[in-house]
């Protein structure tokens, strides 16, 4: 086993944090290949509880080399106060973290036309105008940021087309460009020694024998070009954004594995076919503790959709599904799961590619026998209650791929691999 990435194959929050967390041990370095400070990954250890927004949950394990990659748009403000909260629980970022020097920098007046512009109820960020000035060739990247003598030039510019869109939608804020200048002139100075070739880092230390764990932010469904267009991040959430955010190639990845919950859920607006309106939403969001670690938003809750799963396991070419918060439904009497959508009369098993298209499906329901015991912190196949391994074992033929990690509580050991399998082999 080498290089592996671990992704979101829902609309995110699966728990992607604890994976990566938990079979980082087996990789020497964990890269970060898009998305910026809109992921939330919480890892729990012990009483401690980490909240990563932009560095890798890598940076958690002595030693470990952890990448913010260059498919990344970088908030040095939200970046240095992530650093300066881990350094103060006792990680040592300093020597850790490397920041690719073609990563973009995201700037407050990003933020200023999110607020201007958003229609799809994103995290607020400023993540879409940053990746809108990446593609509109004009955004400042780090290394642009830590140029002492074109910096000023090159942020004077995109600051004076800034402040002529604010004006134009009659935006009435002073957007303190020459405050903004000078604090990022100081941030740059911190940022220095961090900043490097993280392509030719990774492809070295490839070389070289080092295995790399490639770590997705938000999920495939968010994905720009895959995802539920236009609810969705600006960024490639998929698997193929690991090599384009790193600059690592294709032929240099070994497995991909994806991360999904034993039901659904999705923040911000866009087709979700199995959310639960019902108060079995308000009793999932309760159990499950569905609100945004960034924003603190309600998630949208529902039902596990097999289309969805067979869709992103084909997108990603997912290797191995590991399956989040089993335990969530351990009181139901019945789960529903998706098996197709309805669209008019007809009973289909794509994702419409089209809002409107996919908002009109109806979902198609097969209901399972709960299980009603408690399964919180089993971590072993064989404990799980019968119909618990049988709602397993439906989702896994259902979706046409192997499920042999399944969690069961936030901490790293309520965790269960099932032995003899592709997944078991590739962290042995
Ligand atoms: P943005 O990434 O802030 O542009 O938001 C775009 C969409 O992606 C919105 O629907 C957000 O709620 C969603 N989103 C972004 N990051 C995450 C995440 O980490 N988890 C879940 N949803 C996310």
């Amino acid at each position: 086993m080498s290089n592996v990435i671990i992704l979101g194959a829902q609309w995110g929050d699966e728990g992607k944090g604890k994976i990566v967390d938990l079979f980082c041990g087996h990789f020497d370095i964990v890269a970060r290949y898009q998305g910026g400070h809109n992921a939330g990954h919480t890892v729990q250890i012990g009483d401690k509880k980490f909240v990563l927004k932009l560095i890798p949950s890598g940076i958690l394990h002595p030693g470990k080399r952890a990448v913010i990659g260059n498919g990344l748009v970088v908030d040095p403000a939200a970046l240095l106060s992530e650093m300066e909260s881990l350094t103060a629980m006792g990680v040592n970022v300093a020597e850790q973290l490397s920041i690719s020097n073609r990563a973009h920098v995201l700037f407050p007046f990003h933020r200023t036309m999110e607020r201007m512009l958003d229609a799809i109820g994103t995290t607020s960020r400023g993540i879409g105008p940053c990746y809108e000035d990446k593609a509109g060739r004009r955004g400042i990247r780090m290394a642009g940021l830590l140029d002492r003598e074109h910096f000023a030039a090159q942020f004077d510019a995109l600051a004076a087309e800034k402040d002529a869109v604010a004006r134009a939608f009659g935006v009435a804020e002073d957007l303190n460009l020459g405050q903004i200048r000078a604090e990022y002139e100081a941030f740059a100075e911190r940022i220095r020694p961090m900043v490097c070739d993280t392509a030719r880092l990774l492809n070295e230390a490839i070389r070289d024998g080092k295995r790399v764990m490639f770590e997705g932010a938000q999920a495939t469904m968010l994905d720009l070009d895959h995802g539920t267009y236009p609810f969705v991040t600006s960024s490639s959430a998929s698997a193929g954004g690991a090599c384009t955010g790193t600059g690592v190639p294709p032929t240099s990845i070994d497995a991909i594995i994806g991360v999904a919950k034993a039901y659904t859920t999705r923040v911000g607006g866009g087709p979700f076919p199995t959310e639960a309106l019902d108060v079995m939403g308000d009793e999932i969001r309760r159990r499950g503790n569905e609100f945004g670690s960034v924003t603190g938003r309600p998630r949208r809750c529902g039902w596990f959709d097999i289309p969805l799963a067979r869709y992103s396991a084909m997108l990603n070419g997912i290797d191995s599904l590991v399956v989040t918060k089993l335990d969530v439904l351990d009181e139901l009497e019945k789960i529903p799961v998706c098996v197709t959508y309805r669209s008019g009369r007809h009973e289909i098993t794509e994702m419409p590619a089209t809002t409107r298209g996919f908002e009109a499906v109806e979902p198609v329901f097969e209901c399972l026998p709960g299980w009603r015991t408690p399964t919180l912190g089993v971590s072993r196949y064989e404990d799980l209650p019968v119909e618990a391994r049988e709602y397993v074992a439906y989702l896994e033929s259902r979706a046409g791929v192997e499920i042999a990690c399944i969690s069961t509580g936030p901490e790293r050991n309520q965790t269960i691999v099932r032995p003899g399998t592709r997944f078991a082999k590739l962290f042995s």
